[in-house]
């Protein structure tokens, strides 16, 4: 049986429960078996192969369990692990289940069992009856990475699905890996990937591959490369040459003439990481996180001549957690997108998609990240501080001024401030009042900042309390200019 990966809208219903166990049940339960042993995975739930009856086998080395209309009974303590599912090829989600469950169900006799699970097969089995509620590991995921496809689920017996859009996909950095992948998982033609040139980075300024070119080279695709006077000069003929009957556009990083949005037959379609026409520009992530919101998410557009300004074809808000940084928040957008993206391919391939024009409201906008943005200015109140920092976390950092060399905040709460330093020390913006933990906490315009991880300039990242102790930092010491 094929397994239905995400996009596919059967995961998302509600299964419905089994009233009576029939031949035709135990002959899918048998058949789902078999399919979670090609797949090599642990567990399966009857929506994963399409079918909306509560049903799941799971199999975690200490033999088979089919189980009919389960329900858990009883869940006590939790665990924190990472998980995978079948449905999300190449994924792994961080997830807090119960460490142990009680489970009722019927078995293919139609008697009533109950099962006693504790660590993975507890995990296991919340995960498939999960399934059966339409959840998915990314509703629950505290954080997402993502892995190589195993390659047993790669030669899984995939009926092979009809190949609707031949796509073009472009893209340059990881956030749009995902969603290469996904179109291609989703069984359409990609003809060919557009990316940037490689470039030099890191230590040894080598050349580096942009990450879409060296995801699209495992998936076997054609990689087109090329800048800006290349994309104007040569692109639309590319795109005609590979009869591109749509051009999916995610994080490119080259604006496109109107030669190349005209030359698919459907034109181009853009992923963006924000809820348009919010944050249209460079990076609606940090911005996002930066102003304070609690909620963001992806748009994909009809691409047009503006900057993020086309019709919109679909959005999908996600929240955004108080710990989330920059990465954590793209981790889980790139993935949500490619989800959408993979919806609104079928929308287009079938003539359902009904593209609206952006609302003419005013919207904050993404300008890149400049040289300011990353200086910490000890006036401003701690709150939008702790924002900033986890704005620019994993790249690239904020950063105040210590002893006259660069300190980068990685790691910073901030702290109420009746809590500070009663003892009528120096208040001034900038000066160390005390400690939290062993931490430093520094006051602000607004109340105590404390600083969880640090990295001292020319050193690796460090604590707060091994700043304070290898630096001998004592109250009243100031940051800053
Ligand atoms: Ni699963």
């Amino acid at each position: 049986m094929r397994v239905r990966t995400f996009g596919d809208p059967a995961l998302r219903r509600k299964a419905a429960p089994v009233s009576r166990v029939t031949a035709s049940l135990k002959r899918l339960a048998r058949a789902m078996a078999k399919t979670m042993q090609e797949y090599r995975g642990v567990g399966l739930a009857a929506p994963q192969v399409g079918v909306s009856s509560r049903l799941v086998v799971v199999d975690v080395g200490d033999g088979l369990h089919i189980l009919v209309n389960p329900t858990i009974t009883q869940a006590d303590g939790s665990q924190v692990d990472w998980e995978g599912c079948l449905s999300y090829p190449g994924l792994l989600a961080e997830v807090e289940r119960a460490q142990r469950v009680s489970v009722q169900a019927t078995d293919l006799d139609g008697r009533p069992v109950w099962l006693e699970a504790e660590g993975f097969l507890a995990r296991a089995l919340q995960h498939e009856i999960d399934h059966l509620d339409g959840v998915v590991i990314l509703d629950r995921a505290r954080a997402v990475q993502t892995i190589e496809p195993d390659a047993a689920a790669e030669v899984g017996p995939e009926e092979a699905s009809p190949a609707r859009l031949r796509v073009a996909f472009m893209g340059t950095p990881e956030f749009a890996v995902p969603t290469l992948r996904a179109i291609a998982d989703a069984g359409h033609q990609v003809v060919g990937v557009v990316t940037q040139p490689d470039r030099p980075a890191g230590r040894g300024r080598r050349s580096q591959p942009p990450a879409v070119k060296v995801a699209a080279s495992q998936l076997g695709l054609p990689v087109w490369q090329g800048g800006r006077s290349e994309v104007r000069e040569r692109l639309a003929g590319v795109l005609e040459a590979w009869d591109t009957d749509i051009a999916v556009v995610v994080a490119f990083g080259v604006i496109l003439p109107a030669a190349v949005l005209r030359a698919p037959r459907l034109g181009c379609i853009n992923l963006h990481a924000s809820l348009l026409p919010a944050y249209r520009g460079a990076a609606p992530i940090q911005r996002a996180i930066m102003d304070g919101h609690e909620v963001t998410g992806v748009t994909v557009i009809q691409m047009d001549e503006g900057m993020d300004t086309g019709d919109i074809l679909a959005r999908r808000e996600i929240p955004i957690q108080p710990e989330d940084t920059a990465g954590t928040l793209h981790d889980r957008l790139s993935l949500v997108g490619a989800q959408v993206v993979v919806q609104t391919l079928e929308l287009l391939a079938t003539g359902r998609a009904r593209p609206t024009p952006q609302p003419a409201a005013a919207s904050p906008v993404a300008d890149r990240i400049r040289a300011q943005d990353e200086v910490i200015d000890w006036t401003r109140p701690a709150e939008e501080l702790a924002r900033q920092v986890r704005a620019l976390n994993p790249r690239p950092g904020a950063h105040t001024v210590f002893r006259g060399h660069r300190l980068k905040l990685w790691t910073v709460e901030a702290g109420r401030p009746d809590r500070l330093a009663p003892g009528g020390h120096d208040l001034v913006p900038g000066s160390v009042v005390g400690t939290a933990g062993g931490d430093p906490v520094v006051a602000t315009g607004q109340g105590g900042l404390v600083l969880r991880e640090v990295q001292p300039a020319g050193k690796p990242r460090m604590s707060g309390s091994d700043l304070v102790n290898g630096y001998r930092i004592a109250t009243g010491e100031r940051l800053g200019p």
